[in-house]
């Protein structure tokens, strides 16, 4: 198995990954041409990326990080926000007051640090190999290197696997936020040693 960096040609197998593995926040209920576009501005950069765990040629996992992550959703707004939001506009409106939520979380989170690990995910037959853990690892690394002291990461407070791999990797609580309407998302932080 290797980590490498994500390649144009793996943005449809990551959206698909993100959608099938990741039901918390509202970017998985705007569809795969939605997350498509945002992997694709992630691999831009400058200051965004997105890793792949790979073996024999299949993708078994990917993680993304950004390391300011409130400067890549203006990114993502200004540039791609008319077209993604036109394809995805039927469920934009129906999630749009979650939407909103979420987009002002970035903002609106006081003293949390501005890189964050975005999303990680494992296909369910490669899980439990440490691959999760390999990928964040390797994710705190590259902003580290980008200039990240402190990394946060948001999950459901309710997704056992996911505290447990981001408790594993160094990551401890924060603050709770009820970032999406109903259901509470636990803030974990990483601190440089
Ligand atoms: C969370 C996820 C990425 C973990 O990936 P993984 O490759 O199975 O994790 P690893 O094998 O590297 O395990 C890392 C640590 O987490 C623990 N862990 C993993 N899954 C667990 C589970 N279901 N319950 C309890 N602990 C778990 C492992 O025991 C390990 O700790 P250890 O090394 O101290 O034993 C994977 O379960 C997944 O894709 N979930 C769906 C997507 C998701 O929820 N992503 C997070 C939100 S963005």
């Amino acid at each position: 198995m290797i980590i490498r960096n994500a390649e144009i040609a793996d943005v449809a197998t990551i959206s698909q990954l993100h959608a099938e593995q990741i039901s918390e926040g509202f970017l998985p209920t705007l569809g795969q041409p939605f997350l498509e576009r945002l992997y694709r501005r992630i691999l831009k950069g400058p200051d965004a990326f997105a890793l792949v765990a790979a073996e024999e040629g299949s993708l078994l996992g990917f993680a993304a990080g950004a390391r300011e992550i409130g400067a890549l959703y203006k990114r993502f707004l200004i540039r791609d926000g008319v077209v993604a939001g036109l394809r995805a506009a039927p469920i934009l409106i129906r999630s749009l007051p979650r939407v909103i939520e979420t987009l002002r979380y970035p903002t609106g989170e006081g003293e949390l640090p501005n890189a964050e690990i975005l999303a990680v995910a494992v296909t369910t037959s490669a899980q439990g190999r440490g691959i999760g853990r390999a990928l964040v690892s390797e994710a705190t690394t590259r902003l580290e290197l980008l200039g990240a002291n402190d990394i946060k990461v948001v999950t459901g407070a309710d997704n056992a696997a996911a505290l447990a791999l981001y408790r594993a990797c160094g990551f401890t609580t924060r603050a709770h936020l009820a970032v999406h309407a109903g259901t509470t998302s636990e803030v974990l932080v990483w601190t440089a040693p």
